[in-house]
């Protein structure tokens, strides 16, 4: 039939049509005055009454499902327009896309470590639960030594009696102690090194260091510093001086910088100093170092004689502190958004 044929031609063509203009040229085509149906609408009168009775209807209602059939597409075509449009609105304002990025911390301890790792120095790692032995004795700083006080320590409880730790030093006299504490800074990385390994070498340990402390806007009881270590076979204070003054002028890019070094005391270093940089007009101490003390060499199983070498200790909260202008310590350890944003 006819009609059938209309019918199924009018429906894959229109199934295929996309945008408005071309479903507009269909409906021209199947419902215009000179369309298809039209056409076949003006023959009816040729025909007999019977033949009119059969076509006619069948004419009239294909009429009408295709007319509703275009007016829907035609719909859908235009909301689908608007919603392109809406898509492609550049005037509409942007949305800020959040990332994740480091913590300031984060952030200065990478630098520290590029800039060391450029002087050829390794990046080596040691325990936060250390024993009395490696954070004091063999620093030379024995119990009851005045020393002590200059680091207020969280001592471990010992589990069931026994303090002991897994990695402990196996050569170690019995006297020797495997009290427990939480390291009160990274100058145990020193021994702990040296015990492995010969020199000459270059080392710096960062890591997070304990203090049992009242907080404040310059004390945290949780910490981050960095240690230094070279040691040869005649490596000066003359070493140790181009060495940090390269590392400041890096870390504080660009910025004008000067240098003090004052006396000062550490039991596992002689002679001992403190480093002070002036930046911005203000002085701030930022280092404590000085040459390897014999008798440290001696408890790592190196003689004296023949070694010699620098090991300094710096906040690397401190440094995060000065180099971002960041008024309290605390800050870094708030977990609060607003600050932490900022880097
Ligand atoms: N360990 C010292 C401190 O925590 C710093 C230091 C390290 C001083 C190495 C001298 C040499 O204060």
């Amino acid at each position: 039939m006819e009609t059938d044929k209309i019918r199924k031609e009018a429906l894959a063509e229109l199934e295929k049509a996309g945008d408005a203009a071309s479903i507009e040229k269909l409906q021209v085509k199947y419902l215009g005055r000179k369309g298809e149906i039209s056409l076949l609408l003006r023959t009816l009168k040729d025909l007999s009454v019977d033949e009119r009775r059969k076509l006619g209807p069948k004419l009239q209602s294909l009429k009408n499902e295709l007319e509703g059939l275009f007016s829907n597409r035609l719909a859908m075509a235009a909301s689908d327009k608007q919603q392109a449009t809406r898509v492609a609105d550049l005037t509409a304002p942007g949305k800020k896309v959040s990332r994740g990025h480091l913590h300031p911390l984060t952030l200065v301890d990478a630098d520290i470590r590029k800039i060391f790792t450029s002087m050829n120095f390794s990046v080596v790692e040691g325990p936060e639960v250390e024993t009395e032995y490696y954070n004091f004795d063999a620093l030379n700083v024995p119990e009851f030594h005045p020393a002590r006080e200059m680091w207020d320590t969280f001592w471990l409880k010992p589990a069931n009696g026994k303090l002991q730790m897994a990695n402990g030093r196996s050569n170690k006299p019995s006297a020797i102690s495997d009290k427990l504490l939480l390291r009160t800074h990274t100058s145990p990385v020193q021994i702990r090194y040296m015990e492995k390994n010969k020199p000459p070498f270059q080392i710096i340990a960062p890591g997070r260091t304990f203090r049992y402390e009242a907080t404040d806007a310059s004390h945290e009881v949780n910490f981050y510093q960095l240690e230094g270590l070279m040691v040869g076979k005649d490596v000066s204070l003359a070493n140790f001086k181009f060495v940090v003054e390269e590392f400041f002028k890096r870390f504080f890019a660009r910025q004008k910088i000067e240098f003090r070094y004052r006396p000062s005391y550490f039991p596992f270093v002689e002679p001992g100093v403190e480093v002070i940089i002036k930046l911005n007009n203000k002085w701030l101490e930022v280092m404590g170092a000085g040459m390897v003390h014999p008798r440290v060499f001696e408890y790592a199983g190196y003689n004296p004689r023949d070694w010699q070498g620098f090991a300094f200790g710096v906040g690397i909260d401190r440094l995060a502190m000065i180099k971002y202008k960041i008024p309290d310590i605390r800050m870094f350890y708030s977990g609060d958004l607003r600050f932490i944003k900022q880097f």
